[in-house]
Order: C-alpha cells, then structure tokens, then sequence
C-alpha cells in the first residue's frame, strides 16, 4: 500500500485505513491571524475540502466523515452562520456536479438536515437520489451532534416497534449508517475534545490532534496523521 510502504517503516497496526473523520477546526483562528472576517476563514476552509478529498483518495482512503457545522454552531453570530449556510449551498451544488462527473464517489450530508433551508434540503435530495454504491463516500455533517443522532437513532428504533434496543439497531440508524466506524479521528486547531461529533461510532477510533488550522491541513499534514495511526497498537480492549 502506497503510504503504509512510504511513510512507516514498521507499521504496528494491520488494521488498513479506511475511515477517517476529521473535526475541521480553526477557519475563524485562521482568518483572524491575516486580519480577515471570520466568514473569510469559512471560506478558506471549504476550499480546502477538495484539496483533502482527492488526498483521501489518493491515501485509497474510502470513508471520510467531514464535521462542517454542529448542533451548537447556531450559537454563533447570525451573519457567520449565514455564511457558512451559503456555503454549504456552493459545496452541495459542486458535489452535485462531482457525482455527475465521477462515478466513483459519493457524497452524503448527515446530520439533523430538515431544518435547514429549503435551498439546502432540495440539494440534499438530489445528491441523496444520485447515492448508488459508489465506492469512495464523502460524508458531510451538517447541523450534526452524537448526542442528536444516538436519540435520533434510538427513537426510530422505537417508532420501528423495538422494546429491546440492541447496539446494531443503533447502528443501522445512525446518520453515517453504511459508513464504517471510523479508525482514525483527525482534529485540527489543536482543541483536545471531540466537540459532540460521532460520540457513538468513536469507542474504538484512535485521536489524533494536530495544531494546524484547518485551512493549512494538507498533504504533509495528512501524512502525518496517517504515519501516526500506522504506529498505534490497537488493542480494542483486548491483549
Ligand atoms: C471550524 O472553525 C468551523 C466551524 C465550526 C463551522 P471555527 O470557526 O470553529 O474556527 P476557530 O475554532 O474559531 O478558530
Ligand atoms: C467543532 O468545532 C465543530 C466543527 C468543526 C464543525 P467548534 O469550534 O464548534 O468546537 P468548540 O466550540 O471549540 O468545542
Ligand atoms: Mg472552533
């Protein structure tokens, strides 16, 4: 495999990497060093999803799980989160253009999304209608929490007609259902929390925290995340 050959000389795990979500933090810190809105840092940070997408491909990545913009983020002040909802209506609109141009990838957009513009959700119907197995899958949390999803999750199960809920009821109700538990979470911004993001789905994953802001996560930066994940002993509780 091209980085575990590259970038590991002895890789401790044989676990291959194949779900990675990333906290994409520190657009606003980014901005504020050049002087710029806060808004501008947005802007910088959803143009460096590309430049990460065609990296996790290029790593044969198949899952990435993306954190945009979480249940909390509403605290924010009105003008910001506008912003950030204007891109995610650029950003759907390119996905859309993605998938009609490249059958191998496939974006979806997790999260609590019916209360989002209607602009928002005609997209997200269409991007969803267009979801058929693609084998490399893009998933973007929009409006996501952990909290709201394992409720969310649990309540289907419910309305489903299960009194005895089990892990894998949860587990085919979640937003990222069809995407495997991540192996790997990156934080960018160097915040030493998990910030209410796939609380369920990250028991087992390995944490890795870098101080790089968001719009400076590149390939050198990746690398290092994914050199990092290859010298973990993943023990799963086990010896
Ligand atoms: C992450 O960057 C993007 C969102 C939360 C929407 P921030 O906007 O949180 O950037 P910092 O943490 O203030 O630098
Ligand atoms: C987490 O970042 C959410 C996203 C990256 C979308 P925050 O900036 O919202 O997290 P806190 O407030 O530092 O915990
Ligand atoms: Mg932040």
């Amino acid at each position: 495999m091209f980085f575990k050959k590259k970038t590991v000389q002895t890789p401790v795990t044989d676990e291959r990497l194949n779900s990675v979500a990333i906290i994409m933090d520190g657009n606003g810190r980014w901005a504020k060093r050049r002087a710029l809105t806060r808004s501008a840092g947005h802007v910088a940070g959803a143009a460096n999803i590309k430049n990460v997408l065609r990296l996790a491909r290029d790593f044969d990545i198949h899952y990435l799980t993306l954190y945009a913009f979480s249940t909390e983020n509403w605290k924010r002040p009105k003008e910001e989160v506008d912003g950030i909802m204007k891109l995610a209506v650029q950003y759907l609109d390119s996905a859309i253009d993605e998938m009609k141009k490249n059958d191998q990838i496939c974006f979806r957009f997790v999260g609590d999304t019916s209360v989002l513009s209607d602009e928002i959700q005609e997209r997200i119907a269409l991007v969803r209608s267009m979801d058929h197995g693609q084998p490399f899958v893009c998933n973007v949390a929009l409006n996501y929490g952990g909290r709201d999803e394992i409720l969310h999750a649990a309540n289907e199960a419910v309305k489903d007609g299960i009194t005895h809920i089990t892990a894998q009821d949860i587990d085919e109700r979640l937003y990222t259902a069809g995407t495997p538990h991540p192996d790997l979470l990156i934080r960018t911004g160097g915040e030493m929390r998990v910030s209410n993001f796939l609380l369920w789905q990250i028991a087992y994953t390995e944490l890795y925290v870098t101080k790089t802001l968001w719009p400076d996560f590149g390939r050198k930066e990746f690398l290092g995340a994914i050199d990092a994940f290859y010298g973990r002993d993943r023990r799963f509780g086990g010896l």
